[in-house]
């Protein structure tokens, strides 16, 4: 039992749980799908068949953790690129059997490389896009296979039935494939973009260093019933993906929404039980969200800010906590505001005693309808 317990935690490399070991890994993870990518001149390498010039629309599929990178890269293709993109969890795509014009890019975004209903989406698009592309993380899977094209994400093995490495590599593959684009289809990238990335690894460590500030205020939300996460733009499917993490992991019931919407229904949910995490680099529309908070707290929610220093400030009082993570440009924040929403989870999920690695009712890859 010994020897057990020892093999563990070398497995684990001296942390309590493989989501606590992917978490701190994911520096690395995405310094090692930069290198794969990003060449040392800064000009991008994608597979050569990926040819972006020929391709008018994309459409991106997926299911679960991988349906929200998709919907962070709806944002970014749209904004940089200004390609049409639409999206839609995998069960939905294969019946609802849309048309699919030739001009197509078909994007399939899989961890595993083999979750039934994607690879069965990938097949429906089969002889009607003009490419089919992998985007996976184990690049001997069937939806590898099956592609035209094979994008692997290199977060490494993910063990831990909650994505979390897979879930930034996954979107900092396609935020380059965004920028590919772009640049091939004559839009301007946003200034110093590709340096910016390279400093994302060095973020990342940074932001996952602000736990303990979510470990104090996590023990508060292992208390509560419901608890709801807001977001604009990028950060709307972060709030998503925080939501689901919290669900997986603790039990909790918890919904997101875009920021916008809160007035449009959730807000009859709020009272001073319901906590409610806001999502919000100080961006361009970051004074929309501080009216947003002060609608939540004046029906007496307490709001937990995801922020960084500026955000801080500028929000002022009555913010029950606060996350302070580094300044970045706003295309980069998803990717870095992912991190607190898998420790929120996780955090809460230690503080309410759950299984981390294992939750009940789930598996880490879902090979049957
Ligand atoms: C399962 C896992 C999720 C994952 C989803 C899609 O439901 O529990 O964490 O996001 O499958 O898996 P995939 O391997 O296709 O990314």
């Amino acid at each position: 039992r010994q020897i057990q317990l020892d093999m563990a935690r070398i497995e684990k490399d001296g942390h309590k749980h493989f989501m606590a070991k992917e978490i701190a890994e994911q520096p690395t993870a995405i310094d090692r799908a930069l290198a794969n990518y990003l060449a040392q001149d800064n000009s991008i390498v994608l597979p050569e068949a990926l040819d972006f010039s020929q391709i008018e629309r994309l459409t991106l599929v997926a299911c679960g953790t991988g349906y929200y990178s998709c919907l962070v890269a709806k944002y970014w293709f749209e904004q940089i690129a200004r390609m049409p993109v639409e999206v839609d969890v995998a069960s939905e795509f294969r019946y609802r059997e849309p048309p699919i014009s030739a001009d197509t890019l078909a994007v399939f975004v899989s961890q595993s490389g083999e979750t039934a209903d994607t690879l069965a989406a990938l097949r429906y698009t089969e002889g009607k896009a003009k490419q089919i592309a992998g985007l996976v993380n184990v690049p001997e899977s069937s939806i590898a296979r099956e592609s035209d094209i094979v994008l692997p994400i290199k977060a490494g093995p993910e063990i831990s039935v909650a994505s979390t490495k897979a879930f930034t590599c996954q979107l900092t593959v396609l935020l380059l494939m965004a920028l590919k684009a772009a640049e091939v289809r004559g839009h301007a990238l946003p200034e110093n973009v590709l340096e910016d990335m390279r400093a994302l690894p060095g973020l990342v460590h940074q932001a996952i260093a602000a736990e303990n500030s979510i470990q104090a205020m996590a023990r508060d939300l292992a208390g509560a019933r419901d608890v709801i996460f807001l977001g604009r733009g990028a950060l709307y499917p972060i709030a998503l993906e925080g939501a689901l993490k919290l669900k997986e992991l603790s039990y909790i019931h918890a919904e997101g929404y875009a920021s916008g919407e809160l007035k449009h229904g959730p807000i009859a949910l709020i009272d001073e039980t319901v906590p409610v995490v806001v999502m919000a680099p100080r961006d361009a529309l970051f004074e929309k969200t501080v009216s947003n908070m002060q609608e939540v707290m004046a029906r007496g929610g307490k709001v937990i800010l995801v922020t960084d220093a500026e955000g801080a400030k500028m929000a002022g009082d009555g913010v029950h906590a606060t996350i302070v993570l580094p300044a970045l440009p706003d295309v980069l924040a998803p990717i870095l505001y992912a991190v607190p929403a898998q420790q929120i989870a996780y955090y809460t999920a230690i503080a309410k005693g759950t299984d981390v690695d294992q939750p009940r009712n789930l598996a880490k890859s879902v090979t049957v309808e």
